[in-house]
């Protein structure tokens, strides 16, 4: 072994065996009970080194979701306890068979624990996870988390490879539509929900499934949001950015987590002791176990940090990984490297320890099997009711220009109306899937077109349907007849966007328009002077300026999952009015990229929000660009609805405190505004709370998110609204990368968005 290797791996030793828990997770989920203590140890003492090694072994079956070959011989090494964990097994029979070679056929019948990218729902499907943090809603996504766990653990599935909390400031990146966003205060808000609706109550019901936080850590950071490329963030960015969704998962008693792909700073994050070790174990008393990303392991020889297997195998579980997924690399490595001493007896009993106590606390080793009589199929009602509402919440409503005299939406349903549906996407059922579908069957999602069709029988409209172009096609052949229905139409909805398959993992793209010829579809159905509503399918933002100036109304559906169509339907036509916001900044061209709201001030900003730093009389020597703003074409939390909101009496009490009150914690600051519906219709509005530190050691951003309420207002109807600022939202990780509240001018906004509002202030004093 090479000297540098040997320190490395050595320091992360050191580090693994320091990791005394400073403090245990607020909910551990249950793997800290004495009694599962016990359990795993009266195993573990009868577990050879071989036994042991096979825990930390996990293979996939059946579908591949990497670049891998199928494993040949994994019925014999399932029958040797040679495979602790298997992946994409997804029906009752499967995962029972592969059970009974484990639990009758090896000779300690430990049970495999089965894991499933079970993403944004199982059988049943909901909108992707970007659309769903749209909701602002994280009571929602633990109800749909909470129903895929029950349709996934009905099959034996009992691991989902989910949430994925990776924060993303780069629309490019393919991924972006698997997260939460931009904002760690929000991303970990929806990191609870997640874990919450997975596991449930207590891990040992039957219906509940352990939760993977994932990709730990930073890879939402891929450079040129390049999906799987290096990333760049110094430890305050790591801490204040990228970790906190994992510390809320992992506080939540999220029991496994994955690390990933990327290299940070040149160490690989699955290899990386600071993280896997320090961060995770030590500071925050994660109990569970680690599992690596698809063949992550292995590819540190392709990172350049191992020359061989065995080294890779070496780095890895020695920062901290516990299991790697697909490639048999500790399977073939640990046994000697743990018979020569490079990898200490304890490091190794550990990791087995952890993934143990997951597989008790599951209570499989009391209940191994499932029922088989339960079909994999789609829950009716319940299911069907929840998908809807978790679509119309994904919703949001970007413009709502007037037509005439009144907003373009919502649309009225007056017989013989003449609606012009074109669009690729409006009857594309596999596309409403969007990425990482699950078991969701493209035959049950029921398209726009349908929908639509089913309203105008209804309600006598007149509907005319056209495609106009393929999503990506460079066939304008289609263009005519789309052009002449929308002639012919009163209305015109124009379904356009990204198919489900361009986002999600290895879909990153370079250019963030609407893909093939639909822009130029979009251009001529505009021309035809019609008024059009825009419905935009995608999973990341789209950078769509041209439309944002000349189209009335456009509404971002994102993926919406099965129930797309009568979503969409209810929305248009006002039964539910749209109340999601956005939670990504929407670029007006790739060259903006990344463009995110939490941003520092700089020292020559063009403008700042709170009128403070700008030099006003030149307009030159500022940062941005010469050809175009350095704002987003929207902004985050941007979303309308058919009603209007207004803020009032937003203030701050008390407006002077002490940072050590705060700061020992216990104390904190009260932020009240009124909220008031000024419509006429009802509502749901999203107030949310932003701060700004002045005055501190090191430059925090313009804003920051700090609170949000969805509240639902009747014409009229005001809510008086409050929000507690303590340690949690004023701590940040100062010049002495300690997490502290330091003294400060401190800004407050209650908005209903990132860009608006007037700030109330308070002191924050020494
Ligand atoms: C690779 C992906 O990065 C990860 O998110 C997924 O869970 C695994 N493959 C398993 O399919």
């Amino acid at each position: 072994m090479q000297r540098n290797t040997a320190i490395a791996v050595a320091l992360g030793w050191m580090l693994a065996s320091a990791a005394q828990p400073v403090g245990f997770a607020a909910q551990d989920a249950g793997l800290g009970a004495p009694q599962l203590q016990a359990r795993v140890e009266s195993l573990l003492a009868r577990m050879t080194l071989e036994d042991k090694v096979g825990q930390l072994n996990q293979l996939s079956v059946d579908s591949l979701t990497g670049p891998e070959r199928k494993v040949d011989n994994g019925d014999e090494l399932i029958r040797s306890g040679r495979v602790g964990s298997i992946i994409n097994a997804v029906t009752a029979r499967e995962t029972n068979a592969y059970q009974r070679k484990a639990v009758e056929g090896s000779s300690l019948h430990i049970p495999i624990l089965f894991g499933l990218d079970v993403i944004h729902g199982f059988r049943t499907l909901f909108p992707i996870p970007l659309g769903l943090s749209a909701s602002w809603d994280p009571a929602l996504v633990e109800q749909t988390a909470r129903f895929a766990a029950e349709e996934a653990s009905g099959q034996g599935v009992r691991w989902t490879f989910s949430p994925m909390v990776d924060m993303a400031r780069d629309p490019r990146w393919g991924r972006i539509a698997e997260g939460a966003g931009e904002d760690p205060y929000l991303g970990s808000a929806f990191a609870r929900a997640y874990v919450r609706g997975y596991q449930g109550e207590r891990l040992d019901d039957p219906t509940s499934v352990v939760a993977c936080a994932k990709h730990f850590v930073g890879y939402g950071a891929a450079e040129g949001g390049r999906d799987y490329n290096t990333t760049e963030i110094s430890e305050r960015t790591l801490r204040d950015v990228y970790l906190p969704p994992f510390h809320a998962a992992v506080d939540a008693g999220a029991g496994t987590v994955m690390s990933a792909f990327n290299a940070i700073d040149g160490v690989p994050a699955s290899a990386n002791p600071f993280t896997l070790t320090q961060v995770l174990r030590r500071e925050w008393g994660f109990l569970g176990f680690v599992d690596s990303d698809w063949t992550a392991v292995r590819e540190l020889m392709l990172h350049g940090i191992a020359d061989d297997e065995r080294t890779a195998a070496l780095r890895s579980f020695s920062a901290g990984v516990d299991m790697d997924m697909q490639t048999g690399i500790f399977l073939r490595n640990i046994p000697e490297l743990v018979r020569s001493g490079q990898v200490p007896q304890g490091r190794l009993d550990d990791a087995v320890r952890a993934i143990l106590r997951v597989k008790f606390a599951l209570g499989l080793f009391d209940r191994p099997y499932v029922g088989e009589s339960r079909a994999p199929g789609t829950a009716a009602g319940r299911g069907e009711a929840l998908a809807r509402r978790a679509a119309e919440e994904s919703f949001v409503l970007l413009e709502n220009r007037k037509v005439r005299d009144a907003p373009l939406l919502p649309l009225s349903a007056s017989p013989g109306r003449r609606v012009a549906l074109i669009g690729p996407l409006a009857d594309s059922a596999g596309d409403m899937l969007g990425c990482w579908s699950g078991q969701a069957q493209a035959r049950d999602m029921v398209t726009l077109r349908s929908a639509l069709a089913e309203r105008a029988a209804r309600e006598r409209l007149r509907l005319t349907f056209a495609m106009g172009t393929d999503v990506a096609g460079a066939s304008d052949s289609g263009f005519a007849r789309a052009i002449e229905d929308a002639r012919k139409a009163d209305v015109v909805v124009l379904a356009l966007g990204e198919s489900g398959r361009s986002t999600g993992e290895a879909s990153s793209r370079s250019d963030l328009g609407l893909p093939g010829c639909q822009e130029r579809l979009l251009e001529a159905v505009v021309a035809t002077g019609k008024p059009v509503v825009l419905i935009v399918f995608s999973g990341r933002p789209l950078a769509i300026a041209w439309a944002s100036e000349h189209v009335p109304a456009i509404l971002m559906a994102w993926f919406p999952g099965m129930q797309a169509g009568p979503a969409l339907v209810r929305t248009l036509f006002g039964e539910s009015q749209p109340s999601g916001r956005l939670t990504v900044s929407v670029p007006r061209s790739v060259g903006q990229v990344p463009v995110y709201y939490n941003h520092l001030n700089t020292g020559r900003p063009r403008v700042d929000p709170i009128g403070l730093g700008a030099d006003k009389s030149d307009p030159y020597f500022v940062t941005g660009y010469i050809d175009q703003t350095s704002e987003p074409l929207y902004p985050f939390g941007h979303g309308l609805t058919y009603t209007s909101f207004s803020y009032s009496q937003v203030r701050v009490n008390p407006e002077r405190v002490s940072a050590r009150v705060i700061g020992e914690g216990g104390s904190s600051l009260t932020v009240e505004a009124d909220v008031r519906n000024t419509g006429n219709r009802e509502g749901t509005e999203t107030a949310q709370l932003y701060i700004r530190l002045r005055g501190t050691s090191v430059a925090r951003p313009v804003r920051e998110l700090k609170g949000f309420e969805r509240v639902h207002l009747a014409p009229g109807e005001s809510r008086h609204l409050e929000f507690k600022l303590g340690r949690e939202e004023l701590a940040f990780w100062n010049a002495g990368m300690s997490f502290a509240v330091e003294p400060a001018s401190l800004y407050v906004w209650v908005a209903p968005d990132c860009s608006t509002g007037t700030p109330a202030r308070a002191e924050i004093l020494p």
